[in-house]
């Protein structure tokens, strides 16, 4: 079959490698309520469209792992109010969605600090993870109250701790050793991180996970991001040349 790389069609039909695990930073979402005259918080109510979308079009293309920044250590520090309305769309999308999640063989685990989350909303984040463990099809991880240098002195800590327990040697803290303290474990590094929005930054998302990932960015506001935005990112993935610092392949 010739297909055009850019023809929006069935993301099951990708020819070349697709990523193990993409990485997303949703971005954009108080820029398109803006754009419309609207409170933020009816930008972020939008964006679980897109949510379900990319979902929907990894599970469909073979992605394992999907990990989607939705809220960071650092979004605390936003007005009382839309932090509020980011809570209750998470407890709105954590009960609205465990049920079909379920059925498609996702596991969803939400990571970060959750000590600062209200009891409500964790009670909504364990009752998914409880309910979607065990799918088998793909991991969904949702980043809530993360950042990556709260995730590196996190696994620091806990290393240092072993240490001084005397259950683990200096000499042994090598880089797997390293990685399965943070809060992605034994997961493979993202392949490919997608931000939207324009943005050109990390903004404290997986500093230490992101050592090789292929970067793709859109100027797509994440509200508007659909499975042919996802498709786009995926064709262009597959014109990238991993070297990890080697010499191309000949
Ligand atoms: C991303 O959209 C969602 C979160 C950070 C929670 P923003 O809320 O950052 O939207 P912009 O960047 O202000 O447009
Ligand atoms: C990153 O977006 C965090 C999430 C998408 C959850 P931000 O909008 O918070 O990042 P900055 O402020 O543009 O760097
Ligand atoms: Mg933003």
């Amino acid at each position: 079959m010739n297909r055009d790389p850019l023809d929006p069609g069935s993301l099951g039909s990708l020819h070349g490698p697709v990523p193990r695990h993409i990485a997303v930073i949703m971005d954009g979402n108080g820029r398109w309520a803006a754009a419309r005259g609207l409170p933020r918080r009816a930008g972020h109510q939008e964006g679980m469209k897109a949510v379900r979308e990319v979902i929907e079009g990894c599970a469909e293309a073979g992605v394992g792992i999907l990990t989607l920044f939705a809220f960071s250590t650092d979004n605390w520090q936003r007005p009382e109010e839309e932090i509020h309305a980011l809570m209750g769309l998470l407890r709105l999308y954590a009960g609205q969605e465990k049920e079909e999640l379920r059925e498609k063989g996702v596991e969803v685990r939400v990571l970060g600090d959750l000590s600062r989350l209200d009891e409500a909303t964790l009670g909504s984040v364990r009752a998914i993870q409880r309910e979607t463990r065990g799918g088998a099809r793909m991991r969904l991880n949702l980043m809530v109250s993360y950042s990556g240098r709260a995730d590196i002195l996190g696994a620091v800590r806990a290393i240092a701790a072993r240490v001084r327990e005397g259950v683990l040697e200096v000499a042994d803290i090598d880089g797997d050793a390293f990685a399965s303290h943070l809060l992605t474990g034994s997961l493979p590094d993202p392949d490919l991180l997608i931000r939207t929005s324009g943005e050109l930054r990390i903004s404290n998302f997986m500093l230490w996970q992101f050592a090789y990932t292929e970067i793709y960015t859109t100027p797509v506001l994440w509200p508007d991001f659909t499975q042919a935005d996802l498709r786009e990112a995926l064709v262009e993935y597959q014109r990238r040349e991993r070297r990890f610092g080697r010499v191309p392949s000949s």
